[in-house]
Parts: structure tokens; sequence; C-alpha cells
């Protein structure tokens, strides 16, 4: 990419929970912005959002929008968008950062974490980076110091995830559920198949024919491309649960070597964006709401699996929104243009 002293940014989905989020996250990290695009549905042409001290228009996204001299594309927006969009895009030189599960699989597009391979960013045929999973995201940066250290055999991963990971309209409908059984009223389930409030959820997408959700199939495939280990032996079950903010991740890990929890602390601790937060005699633990708001992925609970040789559970939790989406696609730009 060639070196500017700032950069035009089109955020697609600007409106959204993850865009909302990209604009901070912009501004907090005092990106070099020459210029911001915003882009939503119809519904919020017009509207300005504020980032760096100005405001921007909401511009309605067309096949018309021109994108002439944007250097970015933050697409958060529909798997439809980031399908008609990212391709067309990446085509006409704008380097795409895609939040959606379109272009992950892709031999051609790099899927990356910078603290875990900012490596892949090298080759990007198609101008098109794409971000992992949210759950991907925060697991593949525990897993990598603990691979590194003693090689990771096997996953066993169980997530319990926030609402906001669905949108905006999932976060309402969990507060307004609350709201109506609180003064005993009927809920409406609009969003998903069943109430969330006060209820949890084991599906997360859509079910295949052997029974496992789209978010599990994307966990396991996506952690094997990021870690560049195919024969990892991974296994997940997917929870949404009536949080608004943070998803969180038990995780068993087997391992090809012995490895302490001590050293497992270690390792962990010196992993760029990871906080060790494990102190049970102070029942200091990671929630999501030590999480919410904050950039590093919270990892605790660290104890020995004495089931199997090897074995290790750890407990993690992060700001899906952040380090599960717009930090982290922040974060790419940011790597690009170093
Ligand atoms: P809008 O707010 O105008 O509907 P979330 O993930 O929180 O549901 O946000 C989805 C984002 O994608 C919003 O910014 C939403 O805009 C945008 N979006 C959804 N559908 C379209 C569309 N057909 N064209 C452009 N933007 C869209």
């Amino acid at each position: 990419m060639k070196k500017k002293s700032a950069y035009c940014v089109a955020i697609i989905g600007a409106t959204g929970a993850v865009g909302k989020e990209s604009l901070e996250i912009l501004e907090e990290r005092k990106f070099p912005l020459e210029s911001l695009r915003l882009f939503a549905s119809k519904r919020s042409a017009g509207e300005t959002m504020a980032c760096q001290g100005r405001e921007w228009k909401v511009e309605e996204l067309t096949p018309q929008s021109s994108f002439t001299g944007v250097d970015f594309a933050l697409i958060s927006a529909t798997d439809e968008i980031s399908r008609e969009y990212g391709l067309k895009l990446g085509a006409a030189g704008v380097v795409v950062i895609d939040d959606s599960a379109v272009f992950r699989m892709d031999a051609d597009v790099p899927l990356l974490v910078p603290e875990v391979n900012a490596h892949a960013a090298k080759q990007m045929p198609r101008n098109i980076v794409a971000i992992p999973n949210c759950t991907t995201t925060p697991l593949v940066m525990a897993l990598k110091p603990l691979h590194d250290a003693a090689g990771v055999k096997r996953v066993v991963v169980t997530t319990f995830q926030s609402v906001s990971g669905t949108g905006s309209a999932a976060m309402d409908e969990l507060v307004e559920q609350t709201k109506a059984l609180m003064s005993f009223r009927d809920v409406e389930a609009k969003v998903y198949p069943h109430q969330i409030a006060f209820n949890l959820l084991p599906h997360i997408g859509s079910f295949s024919r052997d029974g496992e959700c789209s978010e599990e199939v994307k966990i396991v495939l996506e952690t094997q491309k990021i870690l560049e280990a195919p024969a990892m032996r991974i296994t997940a079950t997917t929870v949404r649960v009536p949080v608004l903010r943070c998803h969180s991740e038990a995780v068993n890990v087997e391992l090809e070597r012995p490895l302490k929890p001590n050293d497992a602390r270690a390792a962990l601790a010196a992993m760029p964006g990871v906080l060790v937060y494990d102190d049970p005699s102070k029942k200091l633990y990671p929630m999501p709401l030590d999480a919410s708001g904050k950039d590093d992925i919270y990892v605790g609970r660290i104890r020995e699996d004495f089931s199997v040789t090897n074995g290790l559970n750890l407990w993690v939790v992060s700001d899906n929104l952040r380090k599960g989406a717009a930090l982290n696609a922040v974060q790419i730009a940011e790597l690009l243009i170093r």
C-alpha cells in the first residue's frame, strides 16, 4: 500500500453495532484520517456521526455509490453486501477489510489477527482481507502462545456469546424482553427463534445435516487457517446468552508436551493483546463486565485438566465489538500502512 500522511476510509454499515465502534476506535487510536465516508441503508441516509472532531454524513449505499479516492473500506453490514461490494471494491483498488464470513476461507484472502499472523498480509491479490469470527479471534490469541510453547493437539471450546454479536436489533430485543418480563408482560421473539432474556440458546447460525451450527464450523476452520495447523483437532459448541456485550469461552486444550499452568500463564502474559486475569483466591477471573470496552483478551481460570495427558483449561473473555470486530479491522489497516 502506498504510504501517505492520511487516508480516506469508508465504513459500510457505519450505523450498526460494529460500525459505531469502528468510529470510536479510529478516533481513540488517532488513525491518520484524511476523510471518512459512512454508508448504511436508506433509512439512515442523512444522519451525521462524529469522529476526530468532525461531523460526517451517512450516505445510502447503492450500486451507484462512488468510491473514488477511498483507500480502505471496512465492511460490517450483511453477507449480501460483502458479496456485492467486496469483490467490486477490491478490483477497483480499494483495500477491503471485511467482517463477514463470505471470504474468510478463500485461499487468496488472508484471515488476519495482527498479533498472530501478520505475515499473512503480504499476499492479498484480491485486495481483500477478512477478519475472523468474533469468537475465533480471542481463541487464536489464547492458543497461539500455548501452541508455540507446547504444541496444541486438540481443543474443545464452548462459547457464551452476547447478543451484540447479532447486531443492534438483538441488543434491543434483549432489553425489550427483559423489560416486558419484569412488568409481567408477554415477550416477543423476532431476532432469535426463542426468548433470549433469562434464557440461553445452544444455537448460533444455521444447522448442518450433521447437527453442527455454522458458527461452530467457522471456529474450527478459521482457527486451523490462522494458526496454519490443518491437523489441529477442534470441536466447538456455541451458545447465545443474555449478555449485551462480550463473548466468553471455556477452552479445553490438549498439548503435545507438558506445560504447567504457571508456564502457560507466563506464555499468555507475554502475548501482545492478552491480559492474564487470574487469581481465584481473590475471586479474580474474567467476566463480560470486566472486558467490556477493553481492547485486551482476558484469560483466567488457567488450570490443569487432570483427565488427560498434558491438558489445560482456560476461560477467555473479550469484547466482541472491539477485538472481535472493529478493533481488529482498524489494527489491520494500521498494519497495512506501516
Ligand atoms: P441501517 O442502520 O441503516 O439499517 P447491525 O449489525 O447492528 O444490525 O448493523 C448493520 C449495519 O448494516 C447497519 O449500519 C445497517 O444500516 C447496515 N445495512 C443493513 N442492510 C443494509 C443495506 N441493504 N444497505 C446498506 N446498509 C445496510
